[in-house]
């Protein structure tokens, strides 16, 4: 069975006396146990909406989302997001933005220290941990926001957009980041992007969307080798797969600018 399942999900926004506006037409997607799945498309065709359906955070107009086999009705511990603009307690340190959500699950407070450290490590902030949000770099905080969502166990983890806001140097970081936790967890992600290169680099399959109403218009294996580092980019196999992957981005980003003029 898939794990998490979109079925005919359609979504409209509605704003007092103005039609509604449709954000999302007929969005049908199963993703397995374990995989990597990237939402490509032009800005404003809906990545986030559907992002924040699944994550319980919108309710769901038409059509059905399941996870794990259940209907999504609001948010679950089971799923786990990650926003793109690093919402961290300002006045927490790391350690304690960690500790948030387990707070709530009342483990005696010595496992949940380790269960703290341990995320802590994985992220590599030791020596951080009373460090609060203002004091680390726009990537540190990324890799808090990240350990704070795993630490809670999610079954799902759902990223919007998050290394957005990083320059060039320490998006890669995060990436090795990324797909060395992803190793080790085989935590089932669906990831949001702008970024070609990002989405092959990371992802098993990109599914590429429309401008808006988004539709899914096609859903790409990637078949590249094992990611033993950035280097797999370089590959005229990596380069063929951004290369179409844009051709098919770029049609759609023509229209959605052509549609705001
Ligand atoms: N709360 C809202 N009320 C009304 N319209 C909204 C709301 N949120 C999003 N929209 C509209 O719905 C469409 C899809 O928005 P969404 O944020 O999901 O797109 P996106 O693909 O995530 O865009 P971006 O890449 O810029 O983040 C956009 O046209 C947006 O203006
Ligand atoms: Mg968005």
């Amino acid at each position: 069975m898939s794990q998490i399942v979109f079925d005919r999900v359609r979504h409209g926004y509605r704003a007092a006396g103005r039609p509604e506006m449709l954000a999302l037409s007929d969005i049908s997607l199963s993703v397995e146990p374990g995989e990597f799945v990237s939402l490509l498309g032009p800005s404003g065709c809906g990545k986030s909406t559907l992002l924040y359906l699944l994550g319980g955070f919108v309710a769901i107009q038409s059509g059905r989302i399941l996870m794990e086999g259940r209907k999504v009705t609001g948010p679950g511990p089971d799923r786990g997001v990650v926003f793109q603009n690093f919402a961290l307690f300002p006045w927490k340190t790391v350690r304690q933005n960690i500790a948030y959500g387990l707070e709530r699950q009342k483990l005696p407070a010595r496992e949940r220290d380790e269960i703290v450290q341990s995320f802590i490590d994985m992220v590599h902030l030791r020596g951080f941990e009373d460090s609060f949000p203002s004091q680390l770099s726009g990537g540190m905080r990324q890799r808090v926001a990240i350990a704070r969502t795993l630490a809670v166990k999610p079954r799902v983890l759902l990223m919007d957009e998050p290394f957005g806001a990083l320059d060039a140097q320490t998006r890669e970081i995060m990436h090795e980041e990324l797909l060395g936790i992803m190793q080790r967890t085989r935590m089932t992600t669906i990831f949001v992007t702008h970024d070609v290169r990002e989405a092959v680099y990371l992802s098993d399959r990109v599914a590429v969307m429309s401008s808006r109403p988004g539709r899914i218009k096609e859903v790409l294996t990637i078949d590249l080798p094992e990611r033993t580092g950035p280097s797999v980019m370089k590959s005229a196999r990596a380069n063929d797969i951004v290369e179409y992957l844009w051709s098919q981005v770029k049609i759609d980003a023509a229209h959605a600018v052509s549609a705001v003029q």
